[in-house]
């Protein structure tokens, strides 16, 4: 079978989403809308895609040719958005050549699968074209355009604000999917009249038009989760339910743990390897990788950051851009910002920031640290409380320190500065130089111990105390 030309529906602003943002560029799963029926398209291997833009065109095409399928798309302009057969209109001059049926999608029904697509496919060339177009049934039919029949034989679609009291007792309605022969469309369209409510052009005029020259137009009947759109926040949000549950029902199948999935937030295209556990409220998103055996607790967050085998994820650790090496640990309540890079069995604890900083294999920084701009090495013993003190208000600075160096706890060190191999840094230094391999650096005040004074002291202070309350207690029985 020829493969098929796409018409994808993206022009209007979607007022009810109350948004500054264009409607197909609002975001489920990590993916916007309007990539949806470019995937689809993708996938039905189209051998070509007409998105139809308007609103916040530049926005949206921009959005369109970054996305999966979006690479050799074609863009129309609808400046003015006159209706669905007005949008199509602005199309069929990128479709020069397309002979057979053009399929039309709506840029804000995500949940359409393939496979309604090849019934409707099978509906249409058995009818011989040169309409089809899926229905539903809905719980609530109003607002959609209803399914006319005469008989058995579908003769219109009627807008519902266009419905006689009569018509709009009809449960079955238009889910806006149509697949129309091109030369058809191409003869049709012009003859479309903007004679209702909205005064626009309506394409599903053209199914009364086939009617008219004695045409059948075939239907096919969808389920309404499958071909609901989003018009609001609500939409979007149940939409966007529904995918997650697909998501987590799909890795689990593959042999992911998730425990509670309903809490648990995936983003679409986010490989997980198996045997790997995922706690109740986790959110793993954008272009994060997941290998097998790994443990994320409760709460993390974890976005465009690669973990390997093994990697253990404490609770509510948040990571972003960041790469965690096989065995290696974060958290709880760890921070990996753009850049951190956490080698084999290296351990990262709680309240510790990395930031474009490398941890070398079997490292650790356990509690307590700022480490930014750094590049560890192996063995490497990270005291709490350091800080890499990388930003002199201007420029960043790098600090390194080689294997197997010691850092004493809530030491500073002020970039650029390098400690080499084997050296000991003392608890509670600023190191400022450059430490020698093996040395010992010892960068504080030094201890002064003053023989007795603090009982001195203690007696001093019980004294004053003493005779304070004695005058409080004189002033108050006066
Ligand atoms: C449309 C159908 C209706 C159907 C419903 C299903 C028509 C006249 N009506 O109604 O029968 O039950 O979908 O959801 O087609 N668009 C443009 N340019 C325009 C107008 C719309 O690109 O000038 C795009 C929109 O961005 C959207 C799609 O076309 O992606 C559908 O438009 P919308 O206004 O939602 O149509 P409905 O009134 O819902
Ligand atoms: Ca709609």
């Amino acid at each position: 079978m020829q493969s098929l030309a796409v018409v994808v529906l993206a022009a209007g602003q979607g007022k009810r989403m109350k948004s500054s943002k264009p409607k197909v560029l609002h975001e489920v799963a990590g993916r916007p809308l309007l990539s949806f029926p470019l995937d689809l398209a993708r996938r039905l291997k189209c051998q070509r895609t007409v998105v139809v833009v308007g609103h916040c065109r530049e926005q949206v095409m921009e959005a369109a040719t970054g996305l999966p399928g979006g690479e050799n798309v074609e863009f129309a302009f609808q400046d003015e958005q006159r209706g669905t057969g007005h949008a199509v209109l602005r199309a069929l001059p990128l479709l020069k050549g397309v002979k057979g049926p053009v399929l039309i999608l709506s840029g804000d029904v995500p949940l359409l699968e393939k496979k309604s697509i090849s019934a409707l496919t099978r509906a249409y060339h058995r009818a011989g074209g040169p309409v089809a177009f899926l229905s539903f049934v809905p719980k609530d039919p109003s607002g959609y355009g209803r399914v006319i029949r005469s008989g058995k034989d579908v003769v219109a679609i009627r807008e519902s604000r266009d419905c006689s009291r009569e018509e709009k007792k009809i449960a079955e309605v238009n889910a806006g999917i149509y697949l129309i022969d091109a030369a058809f469309l191409r003869r049709a369209i012009k003859g479309i009249r903007s004679n209702n409510d909205q005064g626009e052009l309506y394409l599903t005029d053209l199914v009364e038009m086939a009617a008219g020259k004695g045409k059948k137009t075939a239907v096919v009947a969808a389920g309404e989760q499958e071909v609901s759109g989003v018009n609001d926040r609500i939409d979007l949000s149940k939409i966007e339910s529904i995918i997650h549950a697909r998501i987590n029902e799909g890795l689990m199948k593959n042999g992911v743990t998730i425990h509670d999935p309903l809490s648990v937030r995936v983003d679409m295209g986010i490989a997980i390897g198996k045997d790997t556990e995922i706690h109740p409220s986790v959110q793993i998103r954008g272009s994060s990788r997941i290998s097998q055996g790994c443990i994320i607790e409760t709460g993390a967050l974890i976005v465009d950051s690669i973990l390997s085998k093994g990697a253990v994820i404490r609770a509510y650790s948040v990571l972003e851009k960041a790469s965690v090496g096989e065995n290696a640990q974060v958290g709880p309540m760890g921070r990996l910002r753009p850049g951190a890079v956490l080698e084999k069995d290296s351990k990262v604890g709680n309240f510790v920031e990395l930031k474009n900083t490398v941890l070398g294999e079997g490292s650790k920084a356990n509690h307590l640290a700022y480490l930014g701009d750094g590049e560890i090495g192996k063995g490497v013993n990270v005291g709490a409380g350091t800080i890499f003190c990388n930003y002199d208000g201007f420029m960043k600075h790098k600090t390194v320190l080689c294997d197997g160096v010691f850092i004493g706890s809530d030491s500073q060190l002020v970039a650029p500065v390098t400690v080499g191999e084997g050296a000991y840094v003392a608890s509670g230094s600023t190191v400022t130089r450059d430490v020698p391999p093996d040395a010992l650096a010892i960068a504080r005040a030094k201890q002064l111990n003053k023989k007795k004074l603090a009982a001195m002291l203690r007696k001093t202070l019980r004294a004053r105390k003493k005779k304070m309350l004695e005058k409080k207690s004189a002033e108050t029985e006066k």
